[in-house]
């Protein structure tokens, strides 16, 4: 049967999977040379390599270097991180955004401590057991910190795949994700995995680029059906995706004696515990200013008048786009005082309310630091 009528049947790659070839030997002499200098690349710390690729998630090396560095000094071991509030640890990630790597992080600093006495476990099954660690972070971690003989397979290394094989699939389908992660372990070299699943992850984030990638310097080209093909950029296949939903937002900026109001987002679910100004979904893209005023005297007991026009903010997810309406506001009434009187934040209340005159002295997530910055900046309405 061909390929391309039964998508769980292999390419053919007996000439790269072989535990040692000519093939290795290019890719890894490659990443001798040219791998980017990171902090984590020091260490054969399992711990310090398990943060790096936590928070090289979704997040690129660039970001990740200063909250790296920032991270180990406060929490240098298991044991420290196990000892901390969620609190401080939320802090420490405020700004890399999906904060539920934090959480789990920390839950897993705990699990480590309680059953193997602080130690990061060596066993590539007790590693995945983890809270927060999937099968890409217990390769990584094993193949880098221990030299296990385990793949990794993330988006850059699906990428060089789908080339280096001409792949036809579209790569985020499930079935054609098992096969690649079968490649993946087909293709491990018989010494320095650890080297050779970075290097394709390197080669990936450096030459194999989703747009122009760097075919002249690609150490591995000469076997690479795709660029045989000389359609490089026209892998990986991906069929239609579906249109990103956009949901609008009203958020409320009110001053009250040069202090701001902040708000604790319930625990789960987004941005879980994170402090952010008081915020709503709303329905129409252009809420008027009487029903911001209305709103904030329904849900928080609290009279307010509007100061200047409002202003735009726009936040990417993965699957959504977040567009808000920010309003800045004074307190005209009395102040926010009691809980009851907490709005609600999708379907929870926020849990608490804090008047401060630095916000950045509570954890916050990447958007309302731009909700903060656009409100900083005076509107004529
Ligand atoms: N992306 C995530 N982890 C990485 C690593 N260890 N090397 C290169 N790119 C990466």
């Amino acid at each position: 049967m061909k390929n391309a009528a039964n998508p769980t049947k292999n390419p053919d790659i007996s000439h790269l999977n072989h535990s040692h070839s000519a093939f290795h030997d290019a890719l890894l002499t490659w990443f001798d040379r040219t791998a980017r200098p990171m902090p984590w690349r020091k260490s054969r710390d399992p711990y310090a390599i398990w943060i790096s690729e936590i928070m090289l998630q979704q997040t690129q090396v660039q970001t990740v270097i200063p909250y790296f560095l920032r991270f180990l000094t406060r929490f240098p071991n298991v044991t420290s991180l196990a000892a901390a509030r969620l609190q401080e640890v939320l802090k420490l990630w405020a700004g890399l955004g999906y904060y539920r790597r934090a959480k789990q992080l920390h839950l897993a600093a705990k699990m480590i401590q309680s059953t193997h006495k602080g130690h990061f476990p060596q066993d590539f099954l007790q590693i995945l057991a983890l809270p927060g660690i999937g099968r890409y972070t217990a390769g990584a971690v094993g193949s880098i910190a221990f030299g296990l003989r385990v793949p990794v397979l993330d988006g850059n290394v699906m990428r060089v795949f789908s080339r280096l094989f001409a792949f036809k699939e579209d790569i985020a389908q499930p079935a054609v994700q098992k096969k690649l992660w079968q490649i993946a372990d087909q293709m491990l070299p018989a010494f320095r995995v650890g080297d050779f699943n970075q290097a394709l992850m390197e080669l990936g984030a450096t030459v194999c680029k989703p747009v122009a990638p760097a075919c002249g310097i690609c150490p591995i080209h000469r076997w690479c059906r795709a660029y045989a093909e000389n359609r490089v950029e026209a892998y990986p296949h991906k069929s239609a995706r579906k249109k990103a939903t956009i949901l609008q937002h009203v958020s409320l900026v009110i001053h009250h004696n040069s202090k701001k109001l902040i708000l604790k987002r319930p625990d789960g679910g987004l941005w879980g515990g994170l402090w952010e100004f008081p915020t709503f979904e709303s329905r129409c893209r252009k809420f008027s200013s009487a029903d911001a005023v209305r709103w904030v005297l329904e849900n928080m007991g609290l009279k307010v008048r509007v100061l200047g026009g409002a202003a735009r903010v726009r936040h990417q997810l993965t699957h959504r786009t977040m567009c808000y309406q920010v309003f800045r506001m004074r307190v005209v009434g009395r102040k926010l005082t009691t809980a009851r009187r907490l709005p609600f934040c999708g379907p929870h209340r926020y849990e608490s309310a804090r008047w401060l005159k630095t916000i950045e002295d509570v954890p916050i997530g990447r958007v309302t630091e731009k909700i903060a910055a656009v409100a900083a900046v005076e509107r004529k309405s």
